[in-house]
């Protein structure tokens, strides 16, 4: 069996019918020859721009982030990728999505490495990315909009504090934040999906950072008090307090 037809055996039934393009099978099958990937367990979720998968390796959960290359909103990618282009890439379709997949890998890890708690980044090919599970062996963590929040107050201090050092220490605007972007695990918020995520000094940075803020204010609002702009303020004004914590 020749190993296209070998990945494609593997995920056979696991996304309802959709064929993988060539490129996405050669990085899958490239993560797996080189021993990133063991298996695949199901898919956690199948979206508009591409689906993540539970996998293993060595025993070891992992979450498989595989953005569609065909995908039809190329066009907001093109938008996002405008203020930011990467370097030296071309202007083919398959480009521009590896080079987005990648933007997402770096952001992660510049996330994990300012202290906001994301899933932490293993590996990218092409454009498939490699990165911690969140959940437990049975299902995947919940989506904080579906997750049963017992202690509202504590998840909404842990989500401030996020925001505010993506902004300052990773210089970053997550720019699609919101209850369907953050995990609950273990009554831990885990921020996910930072594949749009732009440099603070992008000229849009602020126009998104606002409208993160009033979306998470707007989930938060059903269980506690809170004013956008004592959050805005909260996050943009959080550079003393971030040298203060880190001296
Ligand atoms: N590391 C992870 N561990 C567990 N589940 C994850 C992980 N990353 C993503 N997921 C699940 O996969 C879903 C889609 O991931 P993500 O939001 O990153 O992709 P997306 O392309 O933006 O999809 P959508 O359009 O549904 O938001 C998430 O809502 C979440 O349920
Ligand atoms: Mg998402």
């Amino acid at each position: 069996m020749n190993w296209l037809a070998e990945v494609e055996e593997l995920l056979k039934g696991k996304t309802e019918g959709e064929v993988f393009e060539k490129a996405t099978l050669h990085s899958l099958w490239k993560l797996m020859n080189s021993g990133l990937i063991d298996s695949f367990d199901f898919p956690i979720s199948t979206g508009k721009e591409g689906n993540v998968f539970r996998a293993r390796c060595k025993g070891k959960l992992l979450a498989v982030k595989i953005y569609r290359i065909n995908t039809a909103t190329f066009r907001s990618i093109s938008k996002y990728l405008m203020y930011e282009p990467p370097a030296k890439v071309k202007r083919d379709r398959r480009s521009i999505i590896f080079a987005w997949a990648q933007k997402e890998f770096n952001n992660l890890k510049k996330l994990s490495q300012a202290g906001v708690r994301v899933p932490e980044p293993i590996a990218i090919e092409g454009n498939v990315i490699v990165m911690e599970y969140i959940g437990t062996e049975e299902q995947p963590a919940p989506l904080l909009k579906d997750a049963p929040l017992e202690n509202a107050e504590e998840v909404f201090r842990k989500i401030k504090e996020y925001l505010r050092l993506m902004y300052h220490k990773a210089q970053l605007v997550h720019a699609d934040f919101s209850e369907y972007n953050v995990l609950m695990h273990d009554e831990e918020p885990v921020i996910i999906d930072v594949g749009q995520t732009v440099r603070r000094d992008n000229p849009m940075a602020m126009e998104f950072l606002q409208r993160d803020v009033r979306n998470i204010a707007r989930f938060f609002r059903k269980f506690i008090r809170i004013r956008e702009e004592e959050l805005m303020e909260y996050i943009l004004e959080g550079e003393n307090e971030i040298c203060k914590n880190s001296n």
